[in-house]
């Protein structure tokens, strides 16, 4: 597809795009991943992303009763399977881990599905630096300062200089990560597969995110001419 040559040269890397969502927020007609945006429904642009990184097989977690959509979206995509989703994405997550169990990659991504553009750059961040820990994630900066919410009235400063913006794909050697999600069991939600990991004692590299990874959360979000989504773009 792309004329770039992989991130990923010769290893082993296998991703799971979470798309189980049901989109609420979007308030859209359907679930925002089958969205068309840009052309394409959300979900053909980041299986094509991480396709297109060298990424094989990209297992896609769909909601019961979302077949066709997801055929529609992605079935013609050589190097797509699919698994069936979960209530929540840290179960739909978990299902699709063991549906790969079987064939043991050694790197695995994980990925929202309403994450639409995926930068080269950013997978070989993200796997370069599973030589040195288990886990590696995104990360960006924030820029604003930042208060606590008190019923409605200011409450004490947040030291933003300690926190970080957490995007998706998050990267993880896989039997680390199996083992981990096998071990939480799925509740309390942990809020993402790098919290399941380092609770499971695993280290959690940062590498440096991108803006153009923004999840579409929200109906505006869909609007072609946010600039935070215009940023750092690089589109096909
Ligand atoms: N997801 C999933 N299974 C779930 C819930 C979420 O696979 N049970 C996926 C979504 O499809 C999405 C990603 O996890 O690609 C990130 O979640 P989010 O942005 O919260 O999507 P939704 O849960 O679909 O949206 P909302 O919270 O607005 O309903
Ligand atoms: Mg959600």
């Amino acid at each position: 597809m792309s004329e770039v040559p992989s991130p990923l040269a010769d290893r082993s890397v296998a991703a799971i795009v979470v798309a189980a969502g049901t989109g609420t927020r979007a308030g859209k007609d359907l679930p925002k991943q089958y969205v068309r945006w840009r052309g394409k429904p959300v979900l053909r642009h980041s299986v094509e992303r991480l396709l297109d990184a060298g990424c094989a097989p990209v297992m896609v977690a769909i909601a019961p009763g979302a077949d066709e959509l997801a055929a529609e979206a992605v079935g013609d995509l050589e190097g797509v399977a699919f698994c069936t989703g979960g209530d929540t994405r840290q179960q739909s997550v978990a299902n699709a881990l063991e549906r790969l169990a079987g064939a043991v990659p050694s790197i695995i991504l994980i990925h929202d599905a309403a994450r639409p553009i995926v930068p080269n750059a950013v997978v070989e961040r993200l796997v370069d630096a599973l030589s040195g820990s288990p886990g590696a994630i995104p990360t960006l900066p924030v820029v604003d300062s930042l208060a606590v919410a008190r019923d409605g009235l200011m409450g004490d400063k947040a030291d933003r200089d300690t926190l970080r913006r957490v995007q998706t794909p998050q990267a993880f050697r896989f039997p680390e990560i199996l083992a981990a999600h096998r071990d939480w069991g799925g509740t309390p939600d942990a809020g993402d597969d790098a919290q399941v990991l380092r609770a499971h004692g695993g280290k959690i590299a940062l590498v440096e995110g991108d803006e153009a990874l923004k999840k579409l959360t929200f109906a505006e979000d869909f609007e072609l001419d946010r600039p935070a989504i215009r940023t750092g773009m690089g589109f096909d």
